[in-house]
């Protein structure tokens, strides 16, 4: 069969990766890629966003399923657009998209079907905005409404700062119509983890658990970043805190789904606080998590596609997933997240092909005649397998002493935050 993956980064690298070990497949394309993935895949050239354009493309290519990774084209209604010419394509539509294109309907959603969240309220002019966060005080978190390559959320230590980020947001509207409006809340304490489903109506499948490190620089300083590594599974979810994720989240979410009359079908990404009172969302995302669906997915055993593919019709089906470990560490460019520079030399990809227990999966890169060149801010990602996850650590961090690019910056401490809960 025929498949197309949509999006360019490492999480699109991963799920291209385990598609291309199915047996069912036999042509794999992706729109449009990077340099790592059109070794497994065709490219197609035609922007993820330009949605219309793909689907035109997939009926004339005769492509049998569609896996969509970014937010961006479920948002913009790729699900939509493809099943209106009869495509199977796995995605949530564009009103269920909602949940993460919309920071003010996810808020409202939560609040409405009782699941656990950050009390919250919702502006859109700067006075009162201002006016609020002085009533309530810092620490204080405000979030632009709309979709702003996780760059929208800001954690004020004061009041200043909330105001300062209120009249970015509101007044300069730094993020155009996604920051006209914003939602300003209460700041939670606690250790943070992903929690990751499939759902189709009212089924679901949970996928491993996971960590990201969404801060820049070690010990969680720096600005917010897309994130900079990830592992998994992730301690900070024990089964107890699990059982209370599907419950209190996962299955309230698909309750209210079913009453709003909104059909979900896809990824859904709960990133959680882990609190005192247990777990509650901070943010809905309705794709696989970049970079965790990359330690995830290298853990999930078997046919991925046809697993994919059974889920999608509605059959019932069981994930099997490996018992070790896995880690990926985020390689950045110089300037990362503010103004990433691109175009640099990749040196040393060819040693860690050799390497056992190590899968690099490329992020922002290109082809430059016979280079491979730098071209996003996340360039690579390298992630390794361990029986323990202090063994998938030390791997890929070995193995990152192979590769190098001018500017290439990386987090020391992947997955250290794990080793308190750990007996090893
Ligand atoms: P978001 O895009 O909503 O996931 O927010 C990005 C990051 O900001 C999260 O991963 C957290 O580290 C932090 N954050 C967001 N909301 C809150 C909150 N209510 N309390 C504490 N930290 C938060
Ligand atoms: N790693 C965070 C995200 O994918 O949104």
């Amino acid at each position: 069969m025929k498949v197309l993956v949509v999006g360019n980064g490492g999480r699109e690298h991963a799920i291209a990766w385990k598609v291309s070990q199915s047996p069912l497949l036999s042509e794999l394309y992706v729109a449009k890629g990077n340099a790592g993935i059109w070794e497994i895949g065709k490219k197609v050239n035609i922007s993820p966003t330009d949605v219309e354009s793909l689907a035109e493309f997939a009926e004339k290519e005769g492509i049998d399923f569609t896996i969509v990774g970014p937010e961006a084209p479920l948002v913009e209604g790729i699900v939509d657009a493809f099943e209106k010419r009869g495509l199977k394509i796995f995605g949530p539509n564009k009103e269920a998209s909602k949940l993460e294109g919309s920071k003010a309907f996810a808020k409202s959603f939560m609040k409405k079907y009782n699941i656990p969240t950050a009390r919250y309220e919702v502006f859109t002019d700067f006075e009162k905005a201002k006016e609020y966060v002085e009533k309530v005080g810092a620490p204080i978190v405000v979030k632009a409404d709309g979709l702003a390559a996780g760059k929208g959320a800001v954690v004020c230590e004061t009041v200043e700062k909330a105001i300062e980020t209120l009249d970015l947001f509101l007044n300069k509207k730094v993020f155009g119509k996604a920051s006209e409006k914003v939602v300003i809340e209460e700041f939670l304490e606690g250790e943070e983890a992903s929690y990751i489903v499939m759902i189709n109506g009212d089924k679901y499948v949970p996928l491993p658990t996971s960590q990201d490190h969404k801060r820049l620089l070690d010990g969680d300083r720096g600005p917010n970043t897309g994130g900079m590594g990830a592992y998994s599974p992730t301690p900070v979810i024990d089964r107890e805190t699990e059982e209370r994720i599907k419950r209190e989240i996962v299955e309230r979410v698909i309750e209210g789904l079913k009453n709003e009359g909104i059909y979900y079908r896809g990824f859904l990404y709960a990133g959680l606080m882990i609190t005192k009172e247990g777990p509650k969302v901070l943010e809905f995302n309705v794709r696989l998590g970049d970079p965790e669906a990359q330690p995830i997915l290298m853990r999930i055993k078997g046919d991925f596609l046809k697993l994919l593919l059974d889920f999608y019709e509605g059959k019932d089906i069981s994930l099997e997933v490996s018992d070790n470990w896995a880690l990926c560490v985020v390689l950045a460019s110089k300037g990362y997240p503010q103004k990433p520079e691109t175009g640099k030399i990749i040196h040393g990809l060819k040693y860690l092909k050799k390497m056992e227990d190590v899968v690099v999966f490329h992020a922002g890169t290109k082809r430059e005649g016979e280079f491979i060149v730098s071209s996003g801010g996340r360039v690579l990602n390298v992630c390794a397998y361990g029986n323990t996850l202090k063994e998938a650590k030390e791997r890929a961090y070995e193995a990152i002493k192979y590769v190098c690019f001018e500017g290439m910056h990386y987090r020391k401490d992947i997955g250290d935050k794990a080793f308190k809960y750990l007996k090893e």
